[in-house]
């Protein structure tokens, strides 16, 4: 397909400089973007595991990635929009469990890759699929953002130690210990971190 090119809106020229740059998106003639692979298609892999086992697994660990990017992204409003008499404490712990749930994104997007799936990525897909409740624009106290936080750490820690169990008891050993050691674990590391902010003071 020839590269469209822009002219300028003074004199009506082309700009041949940003012709030659501009890079074009390919697309068919229908004018959809060629894919290379579809979301939901896994490839063949050689792993050793069934195309059906991995399908599962994909299906799965997509479900855990779309809750953890909500959550990820969920911290970072939380950091900057906390309010309050802990605001320091608590502008910190949100930033460090921030930076551990990106490298939980980070894993879990290249166990599906690994396996042979397609990972989940842009915002708009992550919040049709995400089950997490969409949290309003504005700020809200302190304990409600923890209780937010802990509810969505609640149903990641649910669903990924029940799809571990569903991967172990199908073979697929990786995913059963990406969802054991890494999601679960740094999950219920950061459920208590949360709720001891939330446990009232004892009277003296
Ligand atoms: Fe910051």
């Amino acid at each position: 397909m020839a590269t469209k090119k822009k002219s300028s809106p003074k004199t009506g020229r082309v700009d041949a400089a940003h012709a030659a740059t501009t890079p074009t998106i390919s697309k068919s003639p229908q004018g959809q973007s060629q894919e290379t692979q579809r979301y939901g298609d896994v490839v063949k892999m050689p792993h050793g595991l069934s195309e059906a086992v991995v399908k599962k697994s994909v299906a799965s660990l997509n479900q855990v990635l779309a809750d953890t990017i909500t959550l990820r992204d969920m911290y970072k409003k939380h950091h900057w929009q906390v309010v309050g008499p802990t605001f320091n404490q608590l502008h910190l712990l949100f930033d460090k469990h921030f930076e551990a749930q990106v490298e939980l994104v980070d894993l879990l997007a290249e166990r599906i890759q690994i396996l042979g799936g397609v990972a989940l990525a842009m915002a708009p897909d992550i919040a049709e699929e995400t089950r997490i409740p969409r949290p309003p624009r504005g700020r809200e106290p302190a304990t409600v953002q923890l209780s937010r936080l802990i509810e969505a750490h609640t149903m990641i820690l649910t669903y990924a130690r029940e799809h571990a169990e569903k991967a172990s008891d199908a073979g697929d050993a990786g995913t059963d210990d990406l969802l054991v050691s890494d999601v679960v674990r740094t999950n219920e590391l950061q459920v208590w971190f949360l709720s001891e902010h939330l446990v009232a003071a004892s009277p003296i």
